[in-house]
């Protein structure tokens, strides 16, 4: 893993937008996108630059079961309100939280997804180590699946809701197999809050207790830390 630590989460916020920027300079054609806090800044360079995003695809990571795209909590608003309505693409895939029948519904993303390899694909972590929604003990093999959120991630998601208990139970998101399967992978983290998970990350075993672990193993991640997210890195 290639690990670049910068000042602070804006400092962090411009990086990735240049590995962003190269990349789609270079070719890429399909980014898969995330959402949270610590993407914010990438967006607000993204939306600040020229770059013209109309032949680019996007594939988000996750989304909440039971929130509709104008729930203003829900990932399909967070990405109108950050990135789309200002640097529209050709097609957007988000995963559907309000589909009848999820099972089939998962089926038919990791479809998408191999019709349309990921390029770069884009990466937040937990605190507990998760990447997208795949929490502690997430099997390595599977693909788009629905989650069971932990309370740990209830209670950290919980800041974005009038109260604890509108924050959704589950998920539907990509599996550790979407995951590893794309081109490049950016991964960011920021503040004291995500350092040990970084460092399990990198330095620990590669284990499922620690879903981002499995990285370890993709030949082309790069992960951008700020100081306090890299201060338990040996
Ligand atoms: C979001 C996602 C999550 C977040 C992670 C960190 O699409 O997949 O894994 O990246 O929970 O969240 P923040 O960035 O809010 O600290």
């Amino acid at each position: 893993m290639k690990v670049i630590v910068t000042e602070d989460q804006i400092e962090g916020g411009a990086k990735a937008f240049e590995i962003f920027e190269k990349g789609i300079k270079d070719g890429a054609k399909v980014l898969g996108l995330a959402t949270g806090s610590t993407p914010e800044t990438l967006y607000q360079n993204w939306v600040k630059s020229d770059l013209n995003c109309s032949g680019l695809t996007s594939i988000n990571l996750d989304e909440y079961v039971g929130l509709k795209p104008d729930n203003p909590q829900s990932y399909h608003y967070f990405m109108q309100k950050h990135l789309f309505d200002k640097k529209p693409f050709k097609k957007t895939y988000i995963p559907d939280g309000m589909a009848k029948d999820i099972p089939a519904f998962c089926k038919k993303y990791d479809q998408i997804i191999k019709d349309n390899p990921i390029d770069i694909q884009l990466l937040g972590i937990g605190r507990n180590g998760h990447i997208a929604f795949n929490e502690p003990g997430t099997s390595f093999e599977i693909g788009t699946h629905e989650v069971k959120l932990t309370e740990n991630t209830i209670k950290a998601n919980s800041r974005f809701f009038d109260n604890i208990d509108e924050v959704p139970k589950s998920a539907i998101c990509m599996g550790p197999a979407n995951i590893m399967a794309s081109k490049k992978i950016v991964l960011m983290a920021f503040g004291e809050k995500k350092a040990h998970a970084v460092k399990e990350m990198i330095e620990g075993p590669i284990t499922e207790d620690v879903p981002a672990s499995i990285l370890q193993k993709h030949a082309d991640v790069t992960v951008i830390v700020d100081k306090a997210a890299a201060k338990e890195l040996d």
